[in-house]
C-alpha cells in the first residue's frame, strides 16, 4: 500500500503549533503520525494534492466525460476563436450562458457584474469594500476558512452566525437594533450543504433590507443544488436590499482550474466595486471565458443531472456505503453539494487524528476544525471529503479509507452507523 508522503511530521517543523493529544493509534505494526494543526485549510489541501488519493480540495477534478472530451479536442479552435473575437462579446456570452444555466433571468438582464479569475479574488474585493465601511460583518459558521481569512486580512470585524439563525427567530435578534452592517453567507454552504428555501431566502433578504444590512452571498456551489428552479436575483432586486453575490465555475466543471468568478452587485454598490476591480485586473483571459462557456453550453444542452449531479450523487453513495460501520457517519441525511461532511463517532478521536490516519493510508481529506473558524473544538468532531472526482478513482479511495479505519479498529460511539 503506497501512502501519502508529506503528511504532517515532515511539515511539523514549520512554525505550526503541534496540538496536544493523547491518542497514538495502533495500525498493525505502525503508529499513526501524531496530528499537527496547520494554519489553514489550504495547507491541508496542499497535503491532499500530494496524497495518492486527493479527496481534500473541493475543486472539480473528475475526468472528462465523452462530450467534454470533444470540447478538449476543440481547444486549438477555441483558442483561435478567443484571439479573434472581441472581448466584450466573449464576456457577454459567458455571462448569459452562466446565468441562463443558473436559472437567473434577472441577473442575465442586468449588467452589474464584474468578472474575476477566482472566487477568492471576488471575495477579496468584497472584503476590501466591507473593511472600508468599518462595519461589523456577520459570517456563517461553519464555512470554508478562506472567507474569514480574507475578510480578517482586510481588517473586517467578524461575528459568527449559525446556520439555524438564518431560519429561526435568531434572525430578528441578529439584525435588530445595533445589528450587523453586513451579513456574509454561503448558499449552499460548504461544508454542510445547508441552504435556504425560497420563502426562507425571501425572509432573510427582506429583513436585511429593512435593517439596512448589506447581504453578501457566496453561491459558488449553486450548480450542485436546485438553485436554478427560482430566481434569487429577482428576490434581491425586488427587495431593495444592498447586495453582493459571488459566483464561480471552478467548483463544478473539470477545467483544470481555468475558471471564472462573477461578482454581481446591487445598483448602489456597483460603482465602488467597479473602482476596486479596476485596481486589480483588466480582464479574465478570453480563452478561459470561451472554454468555460463551452462547458456551460454543454451542460445546458445535456442537463446538469447528466453533466454534474449524477457523479456527485454516485460518489456520495459509494462513500456512505464504504464507510458504514466505521467511526465516520454522514453529518446530515440529505446533501447534494459536492463535499461530504462527516461526523466522527469516537470520543477519543479528533479530526486531526482521522485526517492523519487516512493520509498515512494515502487518502487526503480535510479536518473540520478550521470550518468552525470561531470554535475549532466543535469542528474537530468532523471531517470533509471532496466528491467531485472520477468514480473509479473515488471508489478505490473509499476502499482504502475503509480499510485504514477498520484496521485501526477504532472505538465507535452509538449511532455512528
Ligand atoms: C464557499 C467557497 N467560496 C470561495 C472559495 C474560493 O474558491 P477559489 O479557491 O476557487 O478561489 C472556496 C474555496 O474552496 C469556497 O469553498
Amino acid at each position: 500500500m503506497s501512502s501519502c508522503c508529506a503528511w504532517p511530521a515532515a511539515r511539523a517543523g514549520q512554525r505550526n503549533h503541534r496540538i496536544r493529544h493523547n491518542c497514538r493509534i495502533r495500525k498493525g505494526e505502525n503508529t499513526v503520525t501524531p496530528p499537527v494543526i496547520l494554519p489553514n485549510l489550504t495547507q491541508y489541501e496542499h497535503l491532499g494534492i500530494e496524497c495518492e488519493f486527493n479527496l481534500a480540495d473541493g475543486h472539480a477534478h473528475q475526468f472528462q466525460d465523452p462530450a467534454q472530451q470533444l470540447i478538449v479536442r476543440q481547444l486549438p479552435s477555441l483558442f483561435a476563436e478567443s484571439e479573434r473575437r472581441p472581448l466584450r462579446d466573449l464576456e457577454e456570452e459567458f455571462r448569459l450562458a452562466f446565468y441562463g444555466l443558473a436559472g437567473q433571468p434577472t441577473a442575465a438582464d442586468r449588467r452589474r457584474t464584474l468578472l474575476c479569475q477566482s472566487a477568492s479574488q471576488s471575495i477579496d474585493l468584497v472584503a476590501a469594500f466591507l473593511s472600508a465601511q468599518g462595519t461589523q460583518v456577520g459570517l456563517l459558521r461553519p464555512c470554508f476558512d478562506n472567507l474569514p481569512g480574507i475578510l480578517r486580512r482586510r481588517g473586517a470585524l467578524l461575528r459568527p452566525v449559525a446556520e439555524h439563525d438564518l431560519t429561526g427567530p435568531g434572525l430578528e435578534r441578529l439584525l435588530g437594533e445595533g445589528g450587523l452592517g453586513a451579513l456574509f453567507v454561503t448558499l449552499p454552504n460548504n461544508p454542510t450543504g445547508f441552504t435556504l428555501t425560497e420563502p426562507e431566502f425571501a425572509r432573510l433578504v427582506q429583513r436585511c433590507a429593512t435593517a439596512g444590512t448589506l447581504l453578501v452571498i457566496d453561491w459558488t456551489f449553486r450548480f450542485h443544488t436546485g438553485c436554478e428552479r427560482w430566481d434569487q436575483y429577482a428576490v434581491l432586486e425586488n427587495s431593495g436590499v444592498s447586495y453582493l453575490c459571488v459566483e464561480d465555475t471552478g467548483k463544478t466543471w473539470p477545467t483544470l482550474d481555468m475558471k471564472c468568478s462573477i461578482l454581481a452587485a446591487s445598483e448602489d454598490l456597483y460603482g465602488p466595486l467597479y473602482e476596486l476591480h479596476n485596481d486589480l485586473l483588466l480582464n479574465v483571459s478570453p480563452f478561459v471565458l470561451r472554454l468555460v462557456t463551452r462547458y456551460l453550453q454543454d451542460s445546458a444542452e445535456r442537463g446538469l443531472e447528466a453533466t454534474v449531479r449524477w457523479l456527485v450523487r454516485e460518489n456520495r453513495a459509494v462513500l456512505r456505503r464504504g464507510l458504514r460501520g466505521t467511526v465516520l457517519a454522514p453529518a446530515g441525511p440529505v446533501a447534494t453539494i459536492s463535499v461530504e461532511w462527516m461526523r466522527i463517532g469516537s470520543p477519543v478521536l479528533s479530526a486531526l487524528d482521522v485526517v492523519g490516519l487516512l493520509a498515512d493510508a494515502g487518502v487526503g481529506i480535510l479536518p473540520g476544525d478550521h470550518f468552525h473558524w470561531e470554535d475549532p473544538q466543535t469542528g474537530s468532531r468532523y471531517v470533509r471529503f471532496a466528491l467531485a472526482r472520477d468514480p473509479a478513482v473515488f471508489a478505490a479511495a473509499c476502499a482504502r479509507a475503509r480499510a485504514a479505519l477498520v484496521a485501526a479498529a477504532l472505538p465507535r460511539r452509538e449511532g455512528a452507523a
